[in-house]
């Protein structure tokens, strides 16, 4: 089982764009690695449809896509026109790799499957799995929804921000958390260094006495 903080295992994939292993595709871009149940089903094809549309977004935060199935390449291939054209685009190509998993080395490894989903062969489906690695190669996130409940790609935008920022600044951010609001100082840093570091700070008085919540304007 990886953990959050773990080195992600560097697998040997194939993929709708060639063979590799994962962290050569990688290189020094943080990824997300995500998993749906089937090709050719209805919820998969709008979430890999919102990632086609959302693509440039995750290019901008230097972030790759991958997702990964337990169809073979050649179902993927097949399903890619589909995608495009439920995503609203004629654009040549298809904006990231699938991977194919048919012997379901990498589902299990990650422990992606859905007890509850099987193909027509009654073998195992993987559910909506959802993996952020840094660029160097650590597991940042793990998510994992059923298969009847499509995920919030925007969602993982706004994680993957909160990664990015908290990695750079001493901060956290709050619930729901957009890109430019109010963020907090993390617990760690003392009341010593909060004067040098955050000078733009606001304490919120809270019945305790105790002045935990410590916000600042979201550093650049
Ligand atoms: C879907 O993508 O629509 C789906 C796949 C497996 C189970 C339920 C829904």
């Amino acid at each position: 089982m990886v953990k959050l903080g773990d080195t992600f295992p560097n697998f040997f994939i194939k993929t709708t764009v060639g063979e590799m292993y994962l962290n050569d595709w990688i290189g020094d871009s943080w990824a997300i690695l995500f998993s749906h149940p089937a090709d050719f089903t209805p919820v998969c094809t709008t979430e890999l449809a919102r990632l086609v549309q959302l693509h440039e977004e995750f290019s901008k935060r230097n972030c790759k896509l991958i997702a990964l199935s337990c169809d073979s390449k050649e179902t993927h291939l097949k399903w890619l026109n589909d995608i495009k054209v439920y995503a609203g685009t004629l654009q040549e190509g298809f904006p990231y790799p699938i991977i194919d998993d048919e012997n379901r080395d990498i589902a299990i490894e990650l422990q992606m499957i859905d007890p509850d989903e099987k193909d027509a062969q009654g073998l195992p489906l993987t559910a909506r799995a959802v993996f952020i690695i840094d660029p160097k190669k650590k597991m940042r996130l793990s998510i994992l929804y059923p298969a009847t409940t499509g995920r919030s790609f925007e969602e993982v935008l706004r994680v993957l921000d909160s990664l990015q920022l908290c990695d750079k600044h001493k901060v956290a951010t709050p619930e729901g958390w957009k890109n430019g609001d109010d963020v907090m100082v993390q617990p760690s840093v003392s009341a010593e260094e909060l004067k040098s570091s955050f000078p733009s700070l606001t304490i919120v008085q809270l019945p305790s006495g105790k002045q935990y919540i410590r916000k600042v304007p979201q550093p650049n």
